[in-house]
């Protein structure tokens, strides 16, 4: 089904209600998504992006009720990753000498994808299309987040076709950010940006001002995921400013994966010291054995500091703490305090383990962190405690 955006652009993308994993099981989307494409309908006809490959068919019998093929002028390949481009070879077999507009990264990520010969036309930032009335105007967005990334920006209608950035993945039949559930939006907003945006903050920062210096009009952002963002429009990229310089809340986490018990005994004592000496920080306590993984990294970019625990298993720590460490590493957070902490019998090297492993990830480490043997008595637990009021302290 389509739906019309303005008189001249239709939304002809799909929305993928069942979709729980995304970049195979590394993004869970509780929420769905979708995979928005835009016709143009000016005196020249564009189709901005596809759809992902499962619905490569459905698209274009779809697209096919909406318009004769042979009427698009031009298509705008804004990313070449499998999401946008996966229905390009069925539409490309019904219009295989169609101009592909997108950048010089873009045309070697489709090739080296798709392995076709299509009719490329590379762009750069301010290179310009004549649809008719309006303009298309195109704006490099390397590594954000591919290096072929770019936004496409439509004169006249001030719409700004930004594809990944902006997005949220989020399936919602209403289309618009005003007529969904906000905090649904907004915790789905959040966690694409901590869990895909985050090691690219400085570029984010830096192609916002650029395109803010362009002092376009902006009515509508259309991205590739989730809502298209109409009420405000512009709210998205303030928020992206914040999100992007180094964000915090008043928030420590703490995530620990335990064996029987004894770490997260260690835990729940640490944030009663914490709560006792800043009753007024957010405290979250996670099992990163049964949390969602892609949750956990939206707590850690919220918060200013967090507390890593496991006990220590044959020489090492967990493998639900190892597998989020090797996620934190990728997305470079900045500006986060640490520590951490763990149960053990013997050995008990974990806690410096994972103090040198959070200091590689680029967090710093507060103090040696806290172990304690075998199960907590009172006095132990009475010491992470201590422990927790310790690191309040230390993070102040
Ligand atoms: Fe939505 Fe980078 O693909």
């Amino acid at each position: 089904m389509s739906k019309k955006i303005t008189d001249k652009v239709t939304w002809v993308g799909k929305v993928d209600w069942e979709l729980k994993g995304f970049h195979g099981h590394e993004y869970s989307t509780d929420k769905g998504s979708s995979y928005n494409s835009y016709l143009i309908r000016d005196k020249k006809t564009v189709l901005i992006d596809t759809v992902w490959q499962p619905y490569d068919k459905e698209f274009v019998a779809r697209l096919k009720q909406e318009i004769n093929l042979d009427e698009i002028d031009y298509i705008i390949a804004n990313h070449g990753e499998i999401d946008h481009s996966g229905a390009l070879p069925e539409l490309m077999r019904e219009i295989p000498n169609t101009p592909i507009y997108c950048t010089k990264n873009g045309a070697k990520i489709l090739k080296g994808h798709y392995h076709q010969d299509w009719n490329f036309v590379t762009v750069k930032t301010g290179d310009t299309l004549d649809i008719g009335e309006s303009k298309l105007v195109f704006v490099e967005a390397p590594m954000l987040h591919w290096p072929d990334s770019m936004f496409t920006y439509m004169t006249g209608e001030n719409i700004l076709f930004s594809n990944d950035a902006f997005g949220q993945h989020y399936a919602t039949e209403s289309l618009y950010n005003d007529v969904v559930d906000q905090s649904e939006l907004f915790v789905e907003a959040t966690k694409y940006y901590a869990n895909i945006l985050t090691p690219f903050s400085a570029l984010v920062i830096k192609k916002i001002e650029e395109v803010l210096s362009f002092n376009l009009p902006v009515d509508l952002i259309c991205t590739s995921h989730g809502v298209i963002w109409k009420d405000n429009p512009t709210q998205i990229i303030h928020q992206y400013l914040k999100w992007a310089d180094n964000y915090q809340e008043n928030q420590i986490t703490i995530i620990y994966d335990t064996m029987w018990n004894s770490t997260r005994k260690m835990a729940e004592a640490i944030a009663k010291g914490i709560m006792e000496a800043d009753p007024n920080v957010t405290i979250k306590l996670c099992n990163s054995a049964i949390e969602d993984k892609n949750d956990l990294i939206t707590e850690i970019f919220k918060s200013k500091a967090i507390l890593l625990g496991s006990p220590t298993v044959n020489g090492g720590y967990l493998y639900s703490i190892g597998g989020l460490l090797e996620m934190a590493k990728g997305l470079k957070f900045k500006n986060k305090k640490a520590a951490a902490f763990g149960s053990y019998g013997w050995g008990g090297e974990v806690v410096k383990q994972l103090s040198e492993k959070l200091t590689e990830c680029g967090f710093s480490v507060v103090n040696e962190g806290h172990r304690s043997l075998w199960v907590p008595d009172e006095q132990e637990l009475d010491n992470c405690v201590e422990y927790g009021k310790q690191f309040v302290e230390a993070t102040r």
